[in-house]
């Protein structure tokens, strides 16, 4: 069974590998959401994925590459960003610097920016296809613009599997929030979207972040973003009529429907998009979700959810 399973992993990745060569579009699991990916240096398959998501041409798509050598053939890496690559990658951290070489990311990729954002995904089998493809593949998560990102392979097809030529059944995915996104750009880091490394852990390898409002830099920061059919707040108790209760430690509601019954942001984090999808399938009156923490992995899962209710100065 295993090796029958082996097997059947290799044949979908060649697949997956011969599409990208193609120009065609693949749905690739990485360890924090599904992503739709297509070969970065050609522009036809890269306005192919922005047609798929529906997804605005000003936001600039992330290059995902198989190893540090390979970013730094795209981007230049000053001391502080070598840093961070060298200790969290391959990993769910994606770094902002400038743009080296403007073919290998095309224009429409990079929304015609001077800055190119660059990860090495920590999931294996993401990095063994873009060793085999032997370039840079943008991958924005897997769902049509606006909606909760796919961490499961289900969802990443239901979302745009219809535009794939091919797709990898990676399994659910373990950290379950986007990669965070950090700018290294004239000599100043700054953060510009929270995620699965947190804060703190950035701000153990470079110093302090930059405060001077970069965050805005990034054009993907939408207000309503992550969302749902249901309407979704925060909120400790469900009390409107029909609302699902999506809890956070014990005693906060059904333990079925807790983003973790014992107050662990990682579960959390690994089960909010599922949750957030499979409450709006059985619950579409409204889904209320307990508060969480704002520290360390609670940042990214409050930005998420923040945007899911659509309120967001
Ligand atoms: O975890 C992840 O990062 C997932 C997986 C699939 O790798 N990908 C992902 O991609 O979340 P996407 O396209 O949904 O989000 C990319 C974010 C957007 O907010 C975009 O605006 C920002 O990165 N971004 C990309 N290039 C940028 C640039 N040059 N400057 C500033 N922000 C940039
Ligand atoms: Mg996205």
């Amino acid at each position: 069974m295993r090796a029958r399973d082996d097997l059947g992993a290799a044949t979908a990745d060649r697949a997956a590998v011969a599409a990208l060569g193609a120009g065609r579009l693949v749905i690739l699991p990485t360890e924090t959401v599904y992503g739709l990916a297509a070969d970065a240096s050609n522009p036809v398959a890269v306005a192919a994925i922005f047609e798929a998501k529906g997804r605005p041409r000003f936001n600039p798509l992330i290059a995902h590459v198989a190893d540090a050598v390979e970013a730094e053939r795209i981007g230049v890496f000053d001391d502080r960003a070598r840093a961070l690559a060298a200790a969290f990658w391959p990993g769910p951290l994606t770094l902002v610097v400038p743009v080296r070489d403007r073919d290998r990311v095309c224009d429409l990729a990079r929304a015609g920016l001077d800055s190119v954002a660059i990860r090495v995904p920590g999931h294996r089998r993401a990095r063994a296809v873009i060793a085999a493809f032997g370039g840079p593949v943008v991958a924005p998560s897997a769902n049509r613009s606006g909606r909760p990102s796919p961490t499961t392979y289900a969802d990443a097809v239901e979302e745009t599997g219809g535009a794939a030529a091919a797709a990898i059944d990676g399994g659910d995915c373990a950290v379950g929030v986007e990669s965070t996104v950090v700018s290294v750009l004239n000599g100043r880091v700054s953060l510009l979207r929270p995620g699965a490394v947190t804060r703190a852990e950035i701000e153990a390898r470079v110093g302090a972040l930059d405060t001077g409002g970069e965050g805005h830099r990034s054009p993907g920061r939408l207000a309503l973003h992550y969302a749902p059919d249901a309407p979704v707040r925060i909120a400790a108790t469900a009390a409107r009529g029909g609302e699902i209760l999506l809890g956070f430690g014990p005693g906060s509601g059904d333990p079925r429907w807790s983003l973790s019954p014992t107050g662990d942001l990682r579960e959390a984090a690994a089960n909010l998009f599922r949750m957030l999808r499979e409450a709006d399938r059985e619950h579409p009156a409204g889904i209320a979700v307990a508060p969480v923490p704002d520290h360390g992995l609670g940042e990214a899962i409050n930005d998420r959810l923040r945007r899911a209710a659509g309120f967001v100065g």
